[in-house]
């Protein structure tokens, strides 16, 4: 059965230095819920890209001696190289300073002054570089003479300069209006709630281009002025889809968007400023903002400023890229903050992966390669121990896509994770080594459901180990379009006979 098309994406990141581990946890994140999508036969796109305009862009090319684009050029390729490392299954990786975003931006920007929501007028007020954002004054603390956001700690700056203004406060009530008809156009909840009240409060109109620095998109008809970074930057999502075209396939398919992916520090962008924008120039707001807790080393955000970085690409390089995206999906709960560790890695590479998946898949291929020749076959006599363990798995199955549909991954993994510790206690208790002699039947029955429990669990966790799982699907013979989620439906993976390749070790102990 064809499924709704499903267009997910990342924030595009600043190529300001090299990426960490919350890059890599966002775009984990999106890459889990694009296979899975794709797994569940939907049409899926996936973007990812970076975001290269703006003065904190400037500043540090300037401390780097090179000319923007330059750097951009060349740190955008450590991004995108990254993509790779971290095994994402993105369709496109987009730049804003490509032409294709550039003819997008024109588009909206002269869509929004077409609409009567730009007006021209002074900017006077706070602005943090390292947000590339506005605040106002009752967001502002002082500590030793220096000035910072509340919001996210960065300095500010105080900033005075003509601008243009979009009309964000004409736009109050209609966001309240937007947020009550679409209950889950933000999730968490939580998150939602934050969101709402600090619409409630009020809100000024938001200064949309600056005149104190070039780098960035120039306003049409008024070279003076380059577009605010982030109303540039949100433009990616509709540019990859061939904006302004949107008469074009990709755009018909994909737009709106299902989920943009992003940190909770950049909810305020995507949750209030993106959907005004886009009301405001009659192109539909996206379908979801989902916007995950950070990730923390020793109870603080990990980031470059604050030094306490556990970089991605060496963990991949000492434990291997499914090690890292399970412990990441496992170990941060979805909507909250999450601390991670060497330690606490180890400790589930052994529990989850070693000793639970792991072994389960090795220990009944190897038995039924050394006691089978490759090939179980089952009868229709089914236990009293097979009927349990397949209503269990049942009912472990069942809310899964809901959970996906909800971004709800930690549920989603625990009952997957679940099926798996009853499936290796299934054959603990059904012993099928005791009766290789005395009832060679019975031991096929029972493999032969390890196994479909083995196909189902890895088709389940293939979004979030590719690498490991495709080696067992690989070694069940199971083509690539038999490996879709469709058996939560009922339908049958296995013919009564199964025949298996040799399975080598999938992880290792760490000791
Ligand atoms: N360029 C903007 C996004 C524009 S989207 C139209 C930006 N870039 S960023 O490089 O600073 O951050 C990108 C993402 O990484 C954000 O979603 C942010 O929340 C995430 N993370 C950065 N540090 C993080 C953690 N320590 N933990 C989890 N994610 C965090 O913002």
């Amino acid at each position: 059965m064809k499924r709704d098309n499903f267009y997910i994406t990342t924030p595009i990141y600043y190529p300001s230095g090299s990426p960490h581990m919350g890059h890599a946890y966002s775009s984990i994140v999106a890459d889990v819920f694009a296979r899975f999508k794709r797994n569940d036969n939907c049409k899926v796109f996936f973007l990812t890209g970076t975001d290269e305009h703006g003065l904190k862009i400037q500043k540090a090319a300037e401390k780097a001696n090179l000319e923007p684009l330059i750097f951009c050029d060349k740190i955008s390729k450590v991004f995108e190289n990254l993509t790779k490392k971290l095994n994402l299954s993105n369709d496109d990786f987009i730049r804003t300073t490509e032409k294709r975003h550039h003819n997008s931006v024109n588009d909206l920007w002269n869509k929004l002054i077409n609409s009567g929501d730009i007006y021209l007028s002074k900017y006077k007020g706070w602005y943090s570089v390292s947000d590339e954002a506005y605040y106002n004054d009752d967001e502002i603390n002082e500590k030793n003479g220096k000035k910072f956001s509340t919001f996210s700690g960065s300095p500010v700056e105080w900033v005075e300069e003509e601008s243009f203004f979009f009309k964000l406060s004409s736009w109050q009530d209609k966001l309240l209006k937007f947020y009550e008809e679409n209950d889950k156009f933000i999730l968490p909840l939580s998150r939602k709630n934050e969101v709402v009240n600090f619409v409630k409060k009020g809100l000024k109109d938001l200064s949309v281009s600056r005149t104190s620095f070039t780098w960035g998109i120039k306003v049409p008809n008024n070279q003076k002025h380059v577009i605010y970074v982030w109303l540039d930057a949100l433009t990616n999502y509709l540019s990859a889809l061939n904006y302004p075209d949107v008469s074009n396939s990709l755009f018909k398919d994909f737009w709106p968007a299902s989920v943009h992916v992003i940190g909770k520090d950049i909810l305020r962008f995507h949750a209030i400023y993106w959907p005004a924008f886009l009301l405001a120039a009659k192109i539909k707001p996206p379908n979801r903002v989902f916007g995950h807790g950070w990730i923390l080393s020793g109870d603080e955000k990990m980031s470059k400023s604050r030094g306490n970085i556990l970089n991605p690409i060496e963990i991949i390089d000492n434990y291997g890229i499914d090690e890292l995206r399970y412990y990441l999906m496992k170990e941060v709960s979805h909507g909250s903050d999450g601390n991670i560790s060497l330690k606490s890695l180890e400790n589930c590479i052994n529990s989850d992966l070693a000793n639970n998946y792991g072994n389960l898949c090795q220990r009944i291929f190897s038995f039924i390669k050394n006691n089978c020749n490759n090939t179980v076959k089952k009868n229709h006599i089914v236990s009293e121990a097979d009927k349990k363990l397949v209503n269990e798995t049942e009912t472990l199955t069942k809310d899964l896509r809901e959970n996906m549909d909800n971004q709800n991954l930690n549920s989603y993994l625990k009952s997957v994770i679940n099926i798996s510790f009853l499936t290796n206690k299934y054959i603990n208790d059904e012993e099928p080594w005791k009766l290789k002699k005395s009832d060679a039947q019975k031991m096929n029955n029972i493999l032969h459901l390890s196994l479909v429990q083995i196909a189902k669990i890895s088709i389940l966790l293939n979004p979030i180990i590719p690498e490991a799982t495709s080696k067992v699907l690989n070694a069940l013979n199971l083509e690539k379009n038999e490996r879709n989620i469709s058996f939560v439906d009922g339908k049958e993976i296995f013919s009564d006979e199964i025949k298996i390749k040799e399975l080598n070790i999938l992880f290792k102990k760490i000791t």
